[in-house]
């Protein structure tokens, strides 16, 4: 059987995520909850990923939050607070960087790779404005995860590297919204048939969990 890692393993997507990567792989589970895996601190992500072995065939990355404890994302300007713009843009953005760094040399050449953002932080898209922490530290994770794709690639020819929108899922992340969500295990199924239908052509790119591409 061939390893998969799912850093993120206790959100609501990430648990969904490694529960059906079981069926196919043997999956490492990283939570901060369960393994205090902080992954805005570097050492934290030195201490619990340079000891993995892999060589994985399937890395998610599902960590985030839409805004640190105590605060809201912003629905103006005046908003904005530097420190809790800070810890997102660290969680959000950093976070994945650290990850990709600690774990590129431990794919396969064929590995699937997939971090999630959120379409919000599509520029392209952004009709409504605010959140404006939250849709730029994930703009930033996108440009993050473009990149990687683009060196992990040189070496790895047959890795795909993508963002990956998961949908409106239930989860605590979703909590009070309205919208309808798919469920988590939902999510999780659609998105890897999306990682397995991907092809390095695509790799570097930006996907819903229906495989549409997602404008920058
Ligand atoms: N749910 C949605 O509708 C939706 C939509 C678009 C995008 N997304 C994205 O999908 C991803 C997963 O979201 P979710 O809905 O599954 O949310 P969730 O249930 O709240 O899970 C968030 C995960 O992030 C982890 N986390 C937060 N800060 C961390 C840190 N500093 N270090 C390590 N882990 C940290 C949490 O770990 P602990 O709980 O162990 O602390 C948890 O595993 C996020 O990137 C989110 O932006 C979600």
């Amino acid at each position: 059987m061939e390893n998969a890692l799912v850093i993120g393993a206790s959100g609501g997507i990430g648990a969904a995520l490694a529960d059906a990567l079981a069926a196919t792989y043997h999956v490492a589970r990283l939570s901060r909850s369960h393994d205090g895996l902080d992954v805005a601190d570097p050492a934290s992500v030195a201490a619990h990923l340079d000891p993995l072995a892999g060589p994985f065939a399937r890395l998610m990355i599902a960590t985030g939050i839409l805004a640190p404890d105590g605060h809201t994302p912003e629905k103006s300007l005046d908003a904005i607070d530097a420190d809790a713009m800070a810890r997102t843009f660290a969680v959000n953005a950093i976070g994945p960087a650290l990850a990709l760094q600690a774990v590129a040399g431990k794919l396969t050449d064929d590995a699937k790779v997939g971090v999630l953002t959120a379409r919000v932080g599509s520029i392209g898209d952004n009709r409504m404005g605010g959140w404006y922490s939250y849709r730029a530290s994930k703009a930033a994770a996108n440009q993050i995860v473009h990149g990687a794709a683009i060196e992990i690639g040189r070496r790895r020819k047959g890795a795909v590297v993508v963002a990956l929108h998961p949908g409106t899922v239930e989860t605590p992340f979703t909590e009070g919204y309205t919208a309808k969500k798919l469920a988590p295990a939902d999510s999780a199924a659609r998105l890897l048939d999306v990682l397995d239908g991907l092809t390095p052509r695509q790799s570097g790119g930006f996907f819903d969990y229906a495989g549409e591409a997602i404008e920058w």
